[in-house]
C-alpha cells in the first residue's frame, strides 16, 4: 500500500503535511493508530526513508521529521512542540521518552575536508542517534550524530549532547556533562 494511502487510512491528513514527492519514492511510514499528532507536523522522506511511530506516541504542534534515513519513536514517547529530527542516519527513541520544546536531533554533519569548496557541496557524514527508555529531554536540547544515550537519563534544558551518556544519569551544559545519578 502506498504511503499516502496509509496515512489517509489513519485519518492524519488534516494534521500532517507529507512531502508531495513522496508518491514517487519507496519510503515506508508506520504510524500506529493509537498515536496522536497535533497540527502542523511535517514528515518528509528521502528516496528510501522510513518512519515508525510505535504505540501511543504523541507529537505536538509543528515538529518536523526529515527521513532520509530511519526515524523510530518508541511506545508512549512524547515529542514536544517544534522539534526537528534530521535523520540522514538513524534516530531511535526507546519507550516513554519525553521531549520538551524546540529540540534538535541531527544525525548528520557536513564534511569540510575539501579546501575552498563550499560546505553545501561537500559530502554529508551520516551518524546515528540512539536513545534508550525513560529519557527526559529538556527544552532547547540539541543532540548530534554518533551519540548513544542510555536508559533513565535526564538532559537539562539547553544542553548540547555530543558524546555518549550512561544510563541513570543527569546531564547538563554545552557540551553536556554528568552532574549526578538519577537514582542512587
Ligand atoms: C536538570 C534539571 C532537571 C534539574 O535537575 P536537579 O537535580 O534539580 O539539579 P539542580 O537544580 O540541583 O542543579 C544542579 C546543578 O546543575 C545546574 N543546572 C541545572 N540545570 C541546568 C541546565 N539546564 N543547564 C546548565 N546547568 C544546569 C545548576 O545550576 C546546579 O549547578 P551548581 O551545582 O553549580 O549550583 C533542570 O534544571 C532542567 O534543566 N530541567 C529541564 C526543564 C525542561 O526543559 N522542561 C521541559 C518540559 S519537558
Amino acid at each position: 500500500m502506498k504511503i499516502v494511502e496509509k496515512i489517509r487510512k489513519i485519518h492524519l491528513q488534516l494534521t500532517v503535511l507529507i512531502d508531495n514527492k513522496l508518491k514517487k519514492k519507496s519510503s515506508v511510514a508506520e504510524i500506529s493508530p493509537s498515536c496522536r499528532l497535533q497540527k502542523g507536523v511535517v514528515i518528509s522522506f528521502g528516496k528510501k526513508g522510513a518512519l515508525h511511530f510505535r504505540n501511543n506516541v504523541k507529537v505536538k504542534v509543528g515538529s518536523v521529521f526529515e527521513c532520509q534515513g530511519i526515524i523510530d519513536i518508541g511506545d508512549g514517547s512524547v515529542v514536544g512542540v517544534y522539534n526537528w529530527f534530521q535523520a540522514a542516519g538513524r534516530i531511535t527513541l526507546g519507550r516513554n521518552v519525553i521531549i520538551g520544546s524546540h529540540c534538535n536531533f541531527i544525525a548528520s554533519s557536513h564534511s569540510f575536508s575539501e579546501k575552498g569548496k563550499d560546505f553545501k557541496y561537500q559530502p554529508l557524514n551520516k551518524g546515528d542517534i540512539e536513545i534508550g527508555n525513560n529519557v527526559w529531554i529538556g527544552s532547547h536540547v540539541t543532540i548530534l550524530n554518533n551519540v548513544k544515550i542510555g536508559d533513565d537519563v535526564i538532559i537539562g534544558a539547553h544542553s548540547l549532547v555530543n558524546s555518549d551518556i550512561p544510563s541513570n544519569s543527569i546531564v547538563v551544559g554545552s557540551p553536556a556533562r554528568v552532574i549526578k545519578k538519577v537514582w542512587e
